[in-house]
């Protein structure tokens, strides 16, 4: 799904030599439509594997290959490009490229451009793309901690097969991943230090081995709250109920299925967390035990004879652990009302002890792409009005980041 969220930015899209140069255009038409505009430079090498044809088809702009392109008015092509650009991106930056930039050389414009970028306005992201045994090299690891130092974010690499043959660490990044990258790069870095642990979707509570008692939450909202986090500059751990979506990327995850499941995962994710984000479902009962074979319907009309016991509730237990007492991890409580939204969800604040606690009308949120959000704590009502769930995600950090300003980041 597309964000929208490079509308206006002007991305400088630089290619060097590499096979992974065929998915730089896949990665120019999903920077399009995220909203971006893309100049595509190329170096000559990268010229052996992919067309300036190619690219300039997709990004519908003429490829600057040479720094002796007399285009620009004042000839100066390293110069106008780079000072037009919002962010330089190089995808597949090769060992070579990468070799290059740590010695500032600057011999061809590729090069030459991102010595001249201005270093705090233009933002220079590499994405990596070599061979194993390249990329393990010490010169090569040496170079990535020296363009670092520099300035330059350099992005990681996939595992895999290689183009050689071979298999292991040096992939470039897929386009979509690149995308992400970049657009939580331009996101205000209000969390650097903390550490998220996020609980979303629903939770199954087995019957017998076929069957069992879940709820419709699709985990969207906390998957979305995940991703922004991250974005944030935080460390995310997502402990997610039974749930069909893809992780977001930079973030762990740990998948569980019943409550009792969620329960153990998050207290042991719990000691290292700073920040807790309980938008599960949790299912508040369970079957007392488990039928450890399928229950048959026998023809008699006989109903079986279901009996419940309560889950534990997470994010209460968490909210009154020592670490939560003093000030050393922020709970933060989901409701999901059908209606009388502020009363219940001031009301459901109290009951788990949490400083903050987010309501949302369940039947309006669930498995939608879109919802709006109140903010409840000690100082009143704050409303999110309805908007994506990404959206609302970054609003919610941003309210969630002021809220901690106080506490020491960890
Ligand atoms: O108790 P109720 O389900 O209404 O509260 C919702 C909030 O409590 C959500 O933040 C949910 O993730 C959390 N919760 C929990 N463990 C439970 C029940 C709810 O963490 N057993």
């Amino acid at each position: 799904m597309n964000t929208f969220d490079l509308q206006g930015k002007h991305i400088v899209l630089g290619l060097t030599g590499g096979v992974a140069c065929y998915k730089a255009a896949q990665l120019c038409r999903d920077l399009q439509r995220e909203g971006a505009t893309v100049q595509v430079v190329m170096t000559e090498a990268a010229t052996h594997f992919i067309t300036e044809v190619t690219m300039q088809a997709l990004s519908g702009r003429p490829v600057f290959t040479s720094q002796w392109d007399a285009r620009p008015d004042n000839n100066m092509a390293h110069i106008h490009l780079s000072r037009e650009a919002d962010a330089v991106l190089i995808a597949p930056c090769s060992a070579d490229f990468i070799a290059k930039l740590a010695q500032g050389r600057a011999d061809e414009l590729l090069s030459l451009l991102c010595l001249a970028r201005p270093l705090e306005s233009t933002p220079l992201l590499l994405s990596p793309a070599m061979n194993r045994e390249m990329w393990s090299h010490p010169a090569t690891q040496r170079n990535l901690d020296q363009v670092a130092a520099d300035g330059a974010v350099v992005l990681g690499v996939g595992t895999g097969d290689q183009a050689c043959g071979e298999t292991g660490d040096g992939r470039m990044l897929e386009p979509a991943d690149i995308v992400t990258e970049l657009i939580a790069h331009f996101q205000p870095k209000r969390l650097t230090g903390r550490k998220v642990l996020v609980t979303a979707g629903p939770t199954f509570e087995a019957i017998d081995p076929v069957r069992g008692i879940t709820n419709h939450s699709s985990g969207k909202m906390g998957f979305a709250i995940a991703r922004a986090a991250q974005e944030a500059g935080a460390e995310v751990l997502l402990i997610a109920g039974p749930v069909q979506l893809p992780t977001p990327h930079g973030v762990q995850r740990v998948d569980v299925v019943s409550a009792q499941d969620m329960m153990a995962a998050t207290q042991q994710a719990l000691p290292w967390a700073t920040v807790l984000i309980a938008t599960a479902a949790v299912a508040d009962w369970r079957p007392a035990s488990a039928s450890q074979q399928k229950i048959k319907k026998d023809g008699s009309g006989e109903v079986p004879d279901l009996h419940f016991v309560e889950n534990p509730d997470i994010l209460k237990s968490a909210a009154q652990s020592a670490r939560a007492q003093a000030g050393e991890l922020y709970c933060v409580g989901f409701a999901a009302e059908s209606q009388d939204l502020v009363a219940n969800a001031q009301h459901k604040r109290a009951r788990k002890g949490v400083p903050l606690l987010v309501g949302n009308i369940g039947p309006t949120a669930f498995g939608r792409d879109d919802n709006q959000l109140i903010l409840v704590d000690a100082q009143g009502v704050t409303e999110l009005p309805r908007a994506s769930k990404l959206l609302l995600a970054r609003q919610l950090v941003a309210e969630l980041a002021r809220r901690l300003d106080p506490l020491k980041a960890a």
